[in-house]
């Protein structure tokens, strides 16, 4: 099911998401708002969602990216659910500054340094363990996923911004999560 995705200004936006609790792991609820989640983000042509996004109040995360015909050079990401998701840079102070666009923050592109590589941590939705590297835009949607889950908007972090006006139907948007 699609979802509503909250706008900036709205105060589910700015709170710390609460952790999945392990006894909702495997569940048939889960896995719904799991699956309304990639439909949202679908649905709005993202590469990545985070519940607060939706007014959820927990730790999770979904992002997919299937290449298109304006990043053919950036690796395909598949559909992933990263649950109470953690990560650590691989190096330290290394950071790369990038464009990034947000299903919550309308009519603007931020410029973001984020770390270019990061180690990550999470759980599916059955509680399995997934970890791994991630680079370059990877890295990126995860970190700017991640901040939804601790209140934190991109503008909060950008050293600086143009207007973007997205693209009419059939046009192919920028990636936005
Ligand atoms: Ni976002």
């Amino acid at each position: 099911m699609i979802r509503e995705i909250l706008q900036i200004g709205d105060e589910r936006l700015t709170r710390i998401a609460k952790p999945v609790d392990n006894a909702q792991l495997g569940q048939p609820a889960l896995h719904t708002l799991v699956q309304d989640m990639f439909d949202t983000m679908y649905a709005s042509g993202g590469v990545g969602l985070a519940a607060p996004q939706i007014g959820v109040d927990l730790r999770i995360l979904v992002l997919a990216f299937d290449g298109g015909e304006r990043s053919p050079d950036t690796p395909v990401i598949p559909p992933t659910v990263m649950i109470n998701p953690s990560f650590s840079p691989v190096e330290e102070g290394e950071l790369e500054e990038g464009w990034e666009g947000c299903l919550s923050v309308p009519d603007l592109r931020g410029n973001v340094p984020r770390h270019a590589r990061i180690r990550y941590q999470a759980l599916n939705a059955d509680g399995a363990l997934l970890q791994g590297v991630a680079e370059g835009f990877h890295a990126r949607i995860i970190q700017h996923e991640y901040d939804h889950l601790e209140g934190i908007l991109y503008p909060e972090r950008m050293t600086e911004s143009m207007p973007y006006q997205r693209p009419l139907q059939n046009e192919e948007a920028e990636a936005e999560s």
